[in-house]
């Protein structure tokens, strides 16, 4: 095994740590069923030799008979053993079975967990790239992996090597002429193994690949359904779903062919050794080198010991493709946190809100910079309007407040300290947000209100959906607070999802407020009723607000006008004229 293959192996087993000895049960367990494997041929074995060519009994069975053993008492000696074996076998196999089961599915159930747990805390830099429907992928396919490579490669592996070993022994020990022989079968059929394992590792790589591809068309698709529909592009999308996933079947079909030829030689190969067997075996019984019996267990061998070897090959192949798998999922596991643990965190103080951002700019590309040389100073209470041409970088600036994504050079402090040196979450926690898009989720109008505080009570979750203008719409729905939402809360329209959202936010209470265009995709009714549910939630905190509505900038005591990522101005308690002077600049956005 490579030394890359055998660390990611190690790490399973440590992932794997709380279940060892489970797992050490199970490995016990197989292996002593292998002695009732072994046995399986005694019955017929003694049933010819003893029962009709009047052999004397095995050793070990014949001090239970010291007087002899007649015919009758041999035939039933023989049915009850064939009949014990398999009864103590089945009941084996019943038991690894279930075992098999609780440790697989506690191995990928805490797998998961961690997994999900991790990827939720990676940046959103990260999650922009990546998109979701790869993390997904690697989340619940790849990672049910690690239940394959232990439970269904691994185990079988231990098991068929010792009954391999084992039936070579006992063959040895009746007739070692047709030990060596079979013995010589198997340095071709190592190398005919790691051969195709090679080839087979490459072939599973692109499968995986290409599903994956296929996965993420059908991610894409489903998540943006109604703009699929209302472009007609229902078929067109459902070509391009077809192509990935007919590069799946094709990568599908290429490892199939190396398998089916593979078997197909390997099948032959014991076809031959049979024959073979039989050829030799009848001239040694007639010449009295070998009884009958020993013939029957040296074929029933033969003939079982095909399984074993199948079960090696085929699960090293296997084991491959759940390595690959595996590497997958580890891989989204060493992305590092947006966590960075250099710094020293330090709990968030009660927050005062003077904001500080001193030469601050930022790129998501390098090649590209969104916002240069941003300077700005904040006072408790300041409420800033955000206002410039789309693209212009207002967006981005929030992202960089709420630390989605760090400041390529410059600082941003609070209350004169480094964002940076606070623990990330206390940090979050500062803030409620209100953007143009709310996110629901999939849960209760109660629930959702709640997201920021679960322990609020009703009374609570009924007093800010009252400050937010929604507890109207909301008792008119059948099922009141407790009506369910749909996915991404696509049962309302937009205009009660922003108020949800905003009651969302005043529950939370925090003293920093963060709202991206919260009113423009609401007709004017609507909006009239969120701009009030704002003008309420904005009283006393700190706001940073971009929007390009008026009505909405009145509600801010400063001005900040960003044009191509660079501050064109600054204004402290503008004067109307000087937003009557934006308005003429931007008719097509400060819409009155
Ligand atoms: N996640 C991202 N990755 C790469 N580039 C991005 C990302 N988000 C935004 N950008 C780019 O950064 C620039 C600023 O975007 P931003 O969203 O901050 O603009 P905005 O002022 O909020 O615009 P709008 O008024 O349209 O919302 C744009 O050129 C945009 O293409
Ligand atoms: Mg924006």
């Amino acid at each position: 095994m490579a030394t890359k293959k055998r660390a990611l192996f190690i790490r399973v087993l440590v992932q794997a740590r709380p279940y060892w000895l489970l797992l050490g049960v199970i490995v016990l367990l197989n292996v002593l069923a292998v002695s009732l494997v072994l046995l399986k041929p005694l019955g017929l074995k003694i049933l010819i030799d003893s029962g009709f060519n009047h052999a004397p009994l095995p050793g070990f069975i014949a001090g239970f008979f010291p007087g002899g053993i007649d015919f009758r008492t041999v035939v039933l000696l023989s049915v009850a053993l064939v009949m014990g074996i398999a009864l103590l076998e089945n009941c084996y196999k019943l038991v690894i079975w279930l075992l098999n089961t609780v440790a697989g599915e506690k191995l990928v159930l805490r797998f998961r967990s961690n997994l999900f747990d991790h990827v939720q805390r990676l940046s959103l830099a990260h999650h922009d790239n990546m998109g979701t429907a790869d993390a997904l992928y690697r989340i619940q396919y790849d990672a049910a992996n690690i239940k394959t490579l232990l439970i269904v490669n691994i185990m079988p592996l231990i098991t068929s090597s010792v009954t391999l070993l084992a039936m070579l022994a006992v063959m040895f020990s009746i007739n070692a002429t047709f030990s060596l022989m079979l013995l010589g079968v198997i340095p071709p059929l190592v190398l005919l193994i790691r051969k195709s394992a090679a080839k087979w590792k490459q072939q599973w790589n692109d499968v995986k690949t290409s599903e994956s591809n296929a996965m993420s068309v059908m991610n894409e698709v489903l998540g943006a359904i109604r703009i699929i529909k209302s472009f007609g592009r229902e078929s067109i999308e459902a070509e391009r779903f077809t192509d990935r996933a007919n590069e799946v079947v094709d990568g599908q079909m290429r490892v199939a062919r190396a398998s089916a030829w593979f078997y197909f030689v390997v099948g032959m190969l014991f076809a031959i050794v049979t024959a073979l067997f039989m050829y030799v075996g009848a001239y040694d019984i007639h010449n009295n080198r070998m009884t009958l019996g020993e013939l029957t267990i040296i074929l029933a061998y033969v003939a079982q010991i095909y399984g074993p070897i199948d079960v090696i090959t085929r699960n090293i192949s296997d084991i491959q493709s759940s390595l690959t798998s595996i590497k997958r999922a580890y891989a989204l596991f060493d992305e590092p946190q947006e966590f960075n643990a250099a710094v020293q965190h330090v709990p968030c103080p009660a927050v005062r809100g003077r904001f500080s951002l001193k030469n601050v700019s930022f790129a998501y590309d390098p090649a590209k910079t969104v916002l240069s040389g941003i300077n700005l100073e904040l006072q408790p209470g300041d409420r800033l309007g955000i206002i410039g041409s789309t693209g212009s970088g207002k967006s981005s600036l929030l992202s960089l407040l709420l630390r989605f994504h760090d400041p390529s050079s410059g600082t941003i402090q609070l209350d004169g300290l480094d964002i940076h040196s606070i623990g990330l979450s206390d940090y979050r926690n500062q803030f409620a947000i209100v953007l143009q898009e709310p996110l629901l989720l999939s849960t209760t109008i109660a629930q959702n209100i709640a997201y920021g505080r679960p322990e609020a009570s009703r009374e609570e979750i009924v007093k800010a959906a009252k400050n937010a203008n929604a507890h109207e719409f909301i008792m008119n729905l059948p099922a009141g607070y407790d009506t369910q939402v749909g996915e991404r809360g696509a049962k309302l329209s937009g205009g009660e999802r922003q108020r949800i959202a905003i009651a969302r936010a005043f529950i939370k209470n925090a003293p920093i407020l963060l709202l991206d265009e919260p009113t423009s995709s609401l007709d004017m009714h609507t909006e009239q009723m969120v701009i009030e549910a704002i003008g309420r939630l904005v009283e006393g905190r700190n706001t940073f607000l971009v929007t390009h509505r008026l009505d909405t900038l009145r509600l801010c005591n400063i001005i900040l006008h960003l044009e191509k990522g660079k501050i064109v101005d600054v204004i402290r308690d503008p004067a109307p004229s000087y937003l009557e002077g934006k308005k003429a600049l931007y008719t097509q956005q400060l819409q009155l």
